[in-house]
């Protein structure tokens, strides 16, 4: 069994004050402390404040961003070094406004999910197809293209640390989340993808999130599906309540699978 892992993307969103704040909250909103595993991902300004915080709590930090060079002439840029010495365990990369805002190509994501692992952080690969492309029945040579242009050069063996979030672009802040139907399809076809080129044993112990429009009243049936392991969520992460609830339907629709 895989134990699913629910990730807070703040994105653009929270001061130092608030961020602390919300931890406290989130403690309290989590005890007992289900089975699951939670990541929070702070704006970089916040990373060590959360982290003197997160002390003495099963609640991984995580960076929504990094550059794949550790130092140099990179003004503007954080490293893997830096996130490890913040106290991060994990970062997000190719997110899709990274891709879309900024400019940030499929190579430049290998890059930086190749830089994650040497600093012995664990990568959330984010990616996922445009509404265009799923309307134009390009889903799966989308997810096919950014898996194989990210994970050239990644090891069977470094699979376990990898996470895998299918984001489609059409329901990231828009409401409109896709259905369990729509999430299983895309997350059995990442893990065949995965099969092939990694092996059974890698592919079955790498946990590919959801992400896109998660909430409290639909994160119990997209979790419920077989290979739904998580969900990476974004708006719905900002408030505590909203969030410890996602991660509470975590627990709840994984151990309905439990044997
Ligand atoms: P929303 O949950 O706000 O749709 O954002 C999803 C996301 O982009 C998480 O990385």
């Amino acid at each position: 069994m895989r134990t699913p892992v629910i990730a807070a993307n703040w994105k653009l969103n929270k001061t130092i004050a608030e961020s602390v704040e919300f931890v406290q909250q989130l403690r309290g909103a989590l005890n007992p402390w289900p089975n699951v595993d939670v990541v929070l991902c702070p704006p970089f300004t916040a990373l060590a404040s959360v982290a003197s915080a997160l002390q003495g709590t099963p609640i991984g930090l995580g960076a929504q961003d990094m550059f794949w060079e550790a130092q140099g002439a990179f003004t503007g840029e954080i490293s893997g070094p830096m996130l490890v010495d913040a106290g991060c365990r994990s970062v997000i990369v190719g997110h899709s406004e990274r891709r879309t805002v900024f400019g940030e190509t499929d190579e430049m994501v290998h890059r930086k999910l190749l830089a994650a692992l040497t600093h012995g952080l664990t990568p959330i690969l984010c990616i996922g197809e445009t509404l265009a492309e799923r309307e134009a029945d390009q889903t799966v040579a989308v997810l096919a293209r950014q898996l194989s242009a990210a994970l050239g050069g990644c090891e069977s063996r470094d699979c376990p640390r990898l996470i895998v979030a299918y984001e489609p672009v059409w329901a990231i802040g828009t409401g409109r989340n896709a259905t369990p139907e729509q999430a299983q399809q895309a997350h059995r076809f990442i893990r065949e993808w995965l099969t092939k080129g990694r092996g059974a044993e890698a592919a079955e112990s790498i946990r590919i999130q959801y992400g896109g429009s998660v909430n409290g009243a639909n994160a119990a049936e997209l979790l419920r599906q077989a290979d739904v392991d998580g969900a990476l969520v974004g708006g719905a992460s900002l408030k505590a309540e909203a969030f410890s609830a996602i991660v509470k339907s975590a627990a709840a629709a994984k151990a309905v699978h439990s044997p």
